[in-house]
C-alpha cells in the first residue's frame, strides 16, 4: 500500500507575525523564518505550516486576504516567499501555505468591484442578497451586511470584514484553483485550508432551523440558537474537496489540512476513503482534553474506530485561536513531556504550534485593547463566564512573540516595541535555556522527533490499545513489519510498577524510570517507549 508522505510527516506551525523579526519592525517576517530554518531542522520536524503573509489590511491578521499572489510587506516580498519554499526543500524539509478560500478581505479588488453595482463583471462573485434571511456567522449575529452602493446585502461567515466568495460561480471556482496552481507551481507541497466546511451555503439560501444550543463545538457547529444546516458542510463542499484534490494532483503528491467543525461522518466525507478528497483533518476536539488515561483511552478508542487506516488522523492541541495545551495542564512541564510523548508516537500526524516545544503559556490582556478582532464583538460578556465556558476570546494571548532567549524582546526582535508584547517569562522558557537543558521539553520533543524518524512503526505501524492496566496508566503498541514498540504512560502523580512480558527501554521521560526483570517502573508523569526484541 502507497501511504502518502503527508500520512507519515511530522508538523510544526509557524505564525509569522510572531516568529522571527528579521527587520526591527516588531513584526515577525519571512526571512525571519528563513534565519530560523536550521533551528527547526535541528528540532526534527519535517513539514512547517505558514499561517497567511499575504497582502491584506490585517483585520484578521493576515486570514482576510487582498491579493493571493503577493506578499504583504509586514512580513517582506515574493523573493522571500520563494527563497522560503527553496531553502526549506534545501533542508528536506516541506512547506506548506494557509489558503484562504471562503472569503477574502472587504479590501480586495473583487469586493471593491462586486459591491459597487449589480451588474459589473464580479457582481455574482460574493453571495447578495436583497433581505438578509435568518442565517447567523460562526462569532455569532448575523453574517448579513448591508453595502449601501448595490442596495443589498453580503454574506460572511465569519467576521463582516471577510465576505464570502461564491463558489457556485464557475469564474470564482477557476480563479481560485489557479491561484492554488500558482503556488504549487513555486513549489508548495500543499495547503492548510481555512473554515473549508463553510466554503458552500445552499443555493435557495433557506433558513437554518432552531437550536437549543448556544456555544458551537468541535463536532457541532450548531450555536447561537441556530442548526447550521444550511450554512455549513454542505454536500457540494465534499465535492468541491475532491476537485481540489484533483487539482493538486496536476503536481504529485500534496497535502490537503482541512480546518472542518463536524462530526466523525462529516470529517470522513471531506477526507474520503480512497483518498481523493482533503486526506488529512483536524481531529479539533482533542484541543479540549483532559489530562487523564481514562480520555486519552477513549479518545483513541474512538479515533482507530472512526478513522481507521487509509485514514489518518491528526493529532493536535494548540493553534493561532485556541489556549495553548500547557495552559490546559496548569502549566506543569512534566505533564507537557507526556502529552508530547503521546502526540509524537500515537498513529497520526501530530502538528505543534510555535513555541509549543518549549512550553510556552499563554498572556492576559484586556479586552478592550486587543488587536485581535473577536474580542470587540465580545465585550459585553465579563470574561469570568467566557472563561468558565472555555473559550478563547482574545487570541493575542495565544500569539505572543517566539520565546528564544531571556534578553531583551525575548530575542524575537530588537525593535523598540513588539506588535504583542513578548511574556514576561521569557527569562525562564527560552529556546536557548532549554537547548542547554539535556531534561527539557524541548530536549525531550528532539529526541521523540528523532525515534518517530528513524522507526517506521511510529509513523506506519498500526495501533493497539492496552487494556488491562493499572489505573492512571495508558498504554498502546505500534508494530510495522518486524518492529515492535510500547509506550507506556502516567498520568497519575504517584509511580507505578508494570509487568512487562520482554522488551528494552529505549526513551524514558525521567531518569527515575526504571527497568529490571521484566518490571517497570514509571514515576509520577512518567512515560517510557520499549521495544520489543524479536518480534
Ligand atoms: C480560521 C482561522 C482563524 C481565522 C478564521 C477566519 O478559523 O484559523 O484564525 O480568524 O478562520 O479566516
Amino acid at each position: 500500500m502507497n501511504i502518502p508522505w503527508y500520512h507519515k510527516t511530522t508538523i510544526y506551525q509557524i505564525y509569522p507575525r510572531s516568529f522571527y523579526d528579521s527587520n526591527k519592525d516588531g513584526i515577525g517576517d519571512l526571512k525571519g523564518i528563513l534565519s530560523k530554518l536550521d533551528y527547526l531542522q535541528g528540532l526534527g520536524f519535517e513539514t512547517l505550516w505558514i499561517s497567511p503573509f499575504f497582502s491584506s489590511p490585517q483585520a484578521d491578521l493576515g486570514y482576510d486576504i487582498s491579493n493571493y499572489t503577493d506578499v504583504s510587506p509586514d512580513y517582506g516580498t515574493m523573493d522571500d516567499a520563494l527563497q522560503l519554499i527553496d531553502e526549506v526543500h534545501k533542508r528536506r524539509m516541506r512547506i506548506v501555505f494557509d489558503m484562504v478560500m471562503n472569503h477574502t478581505s472587504i479590501e480586495h479588488d473583487w469586493f471593491k468591484e462586486s459591491r459597487a453595482s449589480r451588474d459589473n463583471p464580479k457582481a455574482r462573485w460574493y453571495l447578495w442578497k436583497d433581505k438578509p434571511n435568518n442565517w447567523k456567522s460562526m462569532t455569532g449575529g448575523s453574517g448579513w451586511h448591508d453595502a449601501k452602493e448595490r442596495g443589498q446585502y453580503y454574506w460572511s461567515s465569519f467576521l463582516p470584514m471577510q465576505p464570502d466568495l461564491n463558489y457556485r460561480n464557475p469564474e470564482v471556482k477557476k480563479t481560485m484553483f489557479d491561484i492554488v496552481r500558482f503556488w504549487l507551481g513555486k513549489g508548495v507541497d500543499g495547503f492548510r485550508l481555512d473554515i473549508f466546511n463553510v466554503i458552500y451555503k445552499d443555493a435557495e439560501f433557506r433558513d437554518n432551523p432552531f437550536s437549543t444550543k448556544v456555544v458551537p463545538t468541535e463536532d457541532d457547529a450548531s450555536g447561537f440558537f441556530q442548526e447550521s444546516k444550511y450554512t455549513m458542510n454542505q454536500p457540494e463542499s465534499f465535492l468541491f474537496a475532491k476537485e481540489l484534490r484533483n487539482v493538486c494532483n496536476e503536481f504529485g503528491e500534496k497535502m490537503l489540512l482541512g480546518e472542518i467543525q463536524g462530526n466523525t461522518e462529516i470529517i470522513k466525507n471531506y477526507m474520503t476513503e480512497n483518498g481523493d478528497g482533503l486526506g488529512l483533518v483536524f481531529n479539533f476536539e482533542m484541543l479540549n482534553f483532559k489530562f487523564t488515561a481514562e480520555y486519552f483511552f477513549k479518545l483513541i478508542s474512538k479515533i482507530e474506530k472512526d478513522f481507521p487506516s487509509p485514514f489518518m488522523p491528526v493529532y493536535v492541541f494548540s493553534n493561532h485561536d485556541r489556549r495553548r495545551s500547557i495552559h490546559r495542564i496548569n502549566e506543569d512541564v512534566r505533564k507537557a513531556k507526556l502529552l508530547h510523548l503521546l502526540q509524537l508516537t500515537v498513529r497520526g500526524v501530530p502538528c505543534i504550534y510555535y513555541g509549543e516545544e518549549i512550553g510556552m503559556t499563554d498572556s492576559k490582556f484586556p479586552f478592550g485593547a486587543a488587536i485581535d478582532p473577536i474580542p470587540h464583538k465580545f465585550k459585553f460578556v465579563p470574561r469570568i463566564v467566557l472563561d468558565a465556558i472555555g473559550l478563547t476570546i482574545n487570541r493575542d494571548e495565544v500569539r505572543t512573540p517566539m520565546q528564544w532567549n531571556g534578553t531583551m524582546n525575548a530575542g524575537f526582535s530588537s525593535a523598540h516595541k513588539t506588535w504583542l508584547p513578548v511574556h514576561k517569562n521569557h527569562k525562564a522558557i527560552n529556546v536557548d535555556v532549554e537547548s542547554k537543558d539535556t531534561d527539557s521539553l524541548l530536549n525531550v520533543i528532539r529526541g521523540l522527533l528523532k525515534i518517530r524518524r528513524e522507526e517506521s512503526a511510529f509513523s506506519e505501524g498500526i495501533l493497539e490499545l492496552m487494556e488491562n492496566l493499572p489505573r492512571n496508566v495508558l498504554g498502546f503498541k505500534r508494530k510495522s513489519g518486524m518492529n515492535e514498540f510500547i509506550v507506556l504512560l502516567n498520568f497519575g502523580a504517584a509511580g507505578k510498577e508494570l509487568n512487562i512480558e520482554q522488551g528494552e527501554c529505549v526513551f524514558s521521560l525521567s531518569e527515575k524510570t526504571v527497568l529490571d526483570h521484566n518490571k517497570l517502573s514509571l514515576p509520577g508523569y512518567g512515560g517510557a517507549i520499549l521495544k520489543i526484541m524479536g518480534a
